[in-house]
């Protein structure tokens, strides 16, 4: 019976090892970079998140939409904190659709804080059809959306490579280390120096991919510095009342003679 047991207990803890290893391969293999973000007390770097969006809206946002995003969100506390002014002179940058006015003709106008964030297209079919077939997804959860999250999109956005000779890549497709198959129908988007930060930081490949990464963490999970905040308060709480708890549990049975 004995034997029986230590098997099974070896055959559990070998599974539980094999498992780790293959997730930590699995890992190993993304790229990564100091996340703000990241941990108990993680929040986002404010000037960062201001990066991003700036990368996101001069390099990413011709073919990729946003569109749980409102332009009052970039104002947000906990967001990349525009000021309200900044916000809507952003917002006004884009035109949308609105009506029908009292003629009953529907008109464009400058948009507003209120307003989602502009599509780059008319509808899925037209974003396909620009794009040789391929659906350039959603931005706004896209880090929820994908295994290895942030280190999975700064990894695919650094991993763009020449293809090994026996690979040959059909018109409009390119190879990328990271991308599932090695086969991606999106152009490289990024290069050295392809944008001028506003402010003044260096805009190598890596320093955009990691910007980019970590505002696109924020749309994914625009609550996470409030969560991450009230789990803070709960840990002390809980601390608190777990020492008030011992010693009331001393004082009372504290008459209780001990049985010699
Ligand atoms: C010229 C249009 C275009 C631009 C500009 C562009 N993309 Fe894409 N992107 C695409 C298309 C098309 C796909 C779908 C590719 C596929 O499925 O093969 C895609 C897919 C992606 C994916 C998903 C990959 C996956 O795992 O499925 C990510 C992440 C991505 N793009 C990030 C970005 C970022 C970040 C930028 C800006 C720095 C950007 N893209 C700029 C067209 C574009």
């Amino acid at each position: 019976m004995k034997n029986i047991i230590k098997s099974i207990c070896f055959i559990f803890l070998s599974l539980i090892f094999l498992s780790q290893n293959i997730f930590a391969e699995e890992k190993k293999k993304l790229l990564t970079t100091d996340w703000s973000f990241k941990g108990y007390f993680g929040k986002f770097d404010r000037a960062s998140l201001q990066r991003g969006y700036q990368v996101y809206a001069e390099v990413c946002a011709s073919c990729h939409s946003l569109k749980y995003l409102s332009y009052r969100n970039l104002a947000e506390k906990g967001g990349p904190e525009f000021s309200k002014e900044q916000a809507k002179a952003i917002a006004a940058n884009f035109e949308v659709t609105d009506g029908p006015n009292d003629d009953g003709d529907m008109f464009v106008r400058p948009a507003k804080l209120s307003d989602k964030f502009v599509n780059p297209y008319q509808n899925d079919k037209e974003a396909m059809a620009s794009n040789g077939g391929a659906y350039p997804p959603d931005m706004s959860v896209l880090i929820k959306a994908r295994s290895g999250g942030a280190d999975y999109i700064y990894s695919l956005l650094l991993g763009y490579e020449d293809p090994p000779n026996d690979v040959i890549l059909d018109e409009g497709v390119y190879y990328n280390k990271y991308m599932y198959g090695n086969m991606i129908k999106m152009p490289n988007p990024l290069s050295d120096d392809l944008i001028e930060y506003n402010d003044g930081t260096k805009a190598t490949e890596e320093q955009m991919a990691k910007d980019l990464v970590t505002f696109l963490a924020w749309t994914a999970e625009p609550h996470l510095e409030a969560r991450h905040k009230i789990g803070f308060k709960a840990i002390i709480y809980l601390i608190i009342l777990s020492i008030l708890a011992y010693f009331s549990m001393k004082r009372l049975w504290s008459r209780v003679e001990p049985e010699v």
